[in-house]
């Protein structure tokens, strides 16, 4: 399976920085790039070299890790706090980029006796740890989510929720990726997911490295296959989801929903728990990051396709409201309503 071979995330063999593909060069070219420090890593994050809600949490576990080493005795725990809030910062919609920095700051703290090469070393393991667990969720996701699908189905994907956001497996894309490991006929329509295309470069990629059979369409074809009965199944990711098991993913995912659920297919979105924030009752509080309308404007144009000064609007998630989805998937298995009791009751 291609996600065992492709490691998104590692630390170099040193282990005085952190090792990743630049997921921007995709799928044109598979490169490594190392990052040693903080300006870099931030960069890293947010122009989407590291992307996807797990994988950015791993990439700055990691990164808290490599840059612990460089602190001195007197002042750890100022550039600790420092470096945790400044990588915090850099994208707000996914929970686990918070999350995983506010573990490592934890965990740090925790052992604010200790000597500074121990505290290092602990943030190392922990940073390990993390990577470990997101590995094994994974794997469960893709077990639980397979159950819900059958041979012959094609799926509808958006975003890309593969082993490239994750570390292996990922969480929308694990069931198409073990199907194909145990030669189970499952297909997909993969929607390229304007404005930033992580469909077209990514997932298309993705499962085309592993032998499952997929479609590109554009995202304003999803209406027309669902009405011809081309799409079993909605399979998605989460940056984020509320208590109340709204769920905040890729803008277009609730486009995605309300088709499906205008058709009758199924929506199934598939998260580690390391991506639940049940201190959010609902989607509502979510911050929704905003991104350069450049990237509406030109981006991937050999020129600009809208008239130079236009305003843009540029959202990079929405919110899917809980009653669009039909099941939660997670490490635990599947969820089914009434989400605020069933996923309160696994993982609060
Ligand atoms: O802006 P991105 O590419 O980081 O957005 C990623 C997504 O929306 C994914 O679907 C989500 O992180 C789940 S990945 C397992």
């Amino acid at each position: 399976m291609s996600g065992q071979t492709v490691k998104n995330i590692a630390l170099s063999s040193d282990g005085s920085a952190v090792r990743i593909i630049d997921q921007t060069l995709l799928p044109g070219r598979l490169e490594y790039i190392e990052l040693r420090d903080r300006e870099a890593m931030y960069e890293a994050i947010k122009s989407l070299r590291i992307r996807g809600a797990p994988a950015i949490g791993i990439f700055a576990a990691y990164g808290i890790y490599v840059l612990a080493q460089s602190y001195g005795r007197g002042e750890f725990f100022a550039r600790l706090d420092d470096d945790c809030g400044y990588l915090i910062s850099c994208r707000p919609t996914a929970v686990n980029l918070s999350r995983q920095v506010e573990r490592q700051r934890a965990l740090a703290h925790a052992m604010a006796g200790s000597p500074i090469a121990e505290i290092v070393q602990a943030l190392g393991r922990e940073a390990r740890a993390i990577h470990e667990e997101d590995v094994a969720m994974c794997r469960a996701i893709a077990e639980a989510g397979l159950g819900l699908l059958h041979p012959g189905d094609t799926v509808l994907t958006h975003c890309n929720a593969g082993p490239l956001a994750t570390s292996e497996y990922g969480t929308g894309l694990g069931p198409l990726l073990l199907a194909a490991e145990r030669g189970v006929d499952i297909r997909a329509y993969v929607d390229e997911t304007r404005p930033l295309l992580q469909g077209a470069r990514l997932t298309a990629w993705e499962l085309m490295n592993a032998g499952v059979d997929c479609t590109l369409i554009c995202d304003n074809m999803a209406a027309l296959a669902m009405r011809e009965g081309r799409v079993q199944a909605v399979l998605a990711g989460c940056d984020r989801m509320a208590a109340n098991g709204d769920a905040a993913n890729k803008i277009g995912t609730s486009g995605a929903a309300i088709i499906a659920k205008h058709y009758g297919v199924p929506v199934y979105i598939l998260l580690p728990s390391s991506t639940i924030d049940l201190d959010r009752p609902t989607g509502a509080g979510i911050p929704i990051e905003l991104r350069d309308g450049e990237e509406i404007r030109s981006l991937w144009y050999e020129k600009p396709m809208a008239p130079e000064g236009v305003k843009c609007w540029d959202p990079a998630f929405d919110v899917t409201d809980h009653d669009l989805i039909t099941a939660i998937v997670t490490e635990k298995g599947v969820i089914r309503p009434p989400y605020d009791v069933n996923l309160k009751k696994l993982f609060g």
